[in-house]
């Protein structure tokens, strides 16, 4: 036999969050021997689909697990039959794989059991960092099972790693493999509509700093509306959209309030999702990352390194492990706008400096988060945890270099026990 493996790509939204972008780069590498199955419809499916990837959906909208950070136990109960009635879906979609890939924590708790009960190995992204400030106790017990049942985990920087360690996972096939990013797209030249976007936002010779990223409580937009209160002469752009929740919904009103209550919402601009981020990225002279609770990875870091603007990032999780402090970017702490204003200002009265901040940023990033090296290393992990990899041979396993030694097997209780620590 000579097929390639099949894949099964399981996520729990059909919005386009890192998550969500960062899986739409290896879907679309192995459309050929892939699927997707999203619990939902939505911007995600509709780029996997003009793409070539197959998506698969629930045969009827199974409703929604709802269940988050401030979750009360009923809520819990309230899920287990939308949980019964995906478990179902995804068994009947499911048989014809050779490996299924959860890519969210919410992935995850459907996978688990489809896993179980058809035998077959199941990997786990770990896009998160598990902990209080991002996941409540039953949440994070949940996903920390999950991820120690399944056969292999890809987690997205060292933090969440050590994360995960941290909360008592065991999962010893653990490999760190960071976001990729296509460097040809964000050397695009997008110039003119860069210039217009930028008389767009106000007076052009003002100071733009730009913060990129859905709209969210630990992503921290409020804090450059405070920091942009304490810097008069500096116009501001939010970039992104509250994507997910209701609550991401009403911290958009405060944020929007803030900047009303503060005096600058004639200086700062919401876009909205943009589709593609290059031409805002083009148009500001420093990009900004507020997240007040560690970033598991935080792709719109690299993003801007790639677009070869200075960037300023809240130390802690991806963050730490991307810029070199005052080397190829700028580290403050969470939550704190005075130390965000005074890095914004220093960087707008040292443009010489700025610009070698961002030199050196795009050229780390480049080296480091290229496209197609971070895709060779995942392809790799990816079928070595195929159990009868040995027996294809694609294109895909030759470019790897595909390590056939250390297949993974099928996950169940046997197996289980053979990887705990
Ligand atoms: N993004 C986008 N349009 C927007 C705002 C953000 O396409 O209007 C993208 C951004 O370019 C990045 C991703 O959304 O690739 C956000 O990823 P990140 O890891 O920074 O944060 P997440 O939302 O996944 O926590
Ligand atoms: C998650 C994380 C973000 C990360 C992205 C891609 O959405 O919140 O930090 O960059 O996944 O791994």
């Amino acid at each position: 036999m000579t097929s390639d493996p099949q894949i099964l790509f399981i996520d729990h939204t059909g919005e386009l969050a890192g998550g969500q972008l960062c899986l739409a780069d290896i879907a679309i590498r192995l459309r050929d021997q892939c699927q997707v199955f999203l619990f939902q419809s939505g911007p995600f499916q509709e780029l996997l689909e003009k793409n070539g990837v197959v998506v698969a959906l629930p045969n009827r909208e199974s409703g929604t697990l709802s269940v988050r950070k401030k979750s009360r136990w009923f809520a819990y109960l309230g899920s287990i039959p939308v949980l019964i009635s995906l478990v179902f879906n995804l068994v009947r979609v499911a048989k014809g794989f050779d490996l299924l890939y959860a890519n969210t924590a919410k992935a995850l708790m459907v996978s688990v059991p489809v896993a179980l009960l058809l035998r077959k190995p199941l990997l786990f992204h770990l896009h998160d960092i598990i902990g209080a400030q991002h996941f409540n106790r039953i949440n994070s017990w949940l996903l920390l099972t999950g991820a120690n049942l399944a056969s292999g985990i890809i987690a997205n920087s060292e933090a969440s790693a050590s994360a995960y360690r941290r909360a008592g996972g065991n999962n010893r096939n653990l490999k760190v493999v960071p976001n990729g990013f296509s460097v040809e797209r964000f050397q695009a030249d997008v110039t003119e509509l860069s210039e217009v976007l930028r008389k767009s936002f106000g007076d052009e010779d003002r100071a733009l700093v730009g913060l990129f990223g859905r709209i969210a409580v630990w992503k921290g937009q409020k804090v450059l509306v405070e920091a942009l209160a304490q810097l008069p002469q500096v116009n501001g752009i939010i970039v992104g959209e509250a994507l997910f929740t209701d609550e991401d919904q009403q911290y958009k009103n405060e944020v929007l309030a803030l900047a009303e209550k503060l005096g600058v919402s004639n200086r700062l601009r919401f876009t909205g999702f943009q589709a593609d981020v290059l031409p805002h990225l083009e148009a500001v002279d420093v990009v900004v990352h507020c997240s007040i609770s560690p970033e598991p990875f935080g792709r719109v870091i690299v993003e801007a390194q790639l677009a070869g603007k200075p960037v300023i990032a809240t130390k802690g999780g991806g963050p730490s492990e991307i810029i070199e402090d005052r080397v190829t970017g700028i580290l403050v702490s969470p939550n704190n706008a005075g130390e965000l204003a005074s890095a914004i200002k220093e960087l707008l009265e040292d443009r010489k400096w700025a610009e070698e901040l961002a030199v050196n940023g795009r050229q780390a990033a480049v080296l480091r988060f290229g496209l197609e090296s971070v895709l060779k290393e995942w392809i790799a992990f990816i079928y070595r945890n195929v159990p009868t990899a040995t027996k294809f041979r694609s294109v895909a396993a030759s470019e790897t270099e595909l390590q056939t030694s250390s297949t993974a097997p099928a996950l169940d209780s046997s197996t289980r026990s053979t990887r705990k620590g």
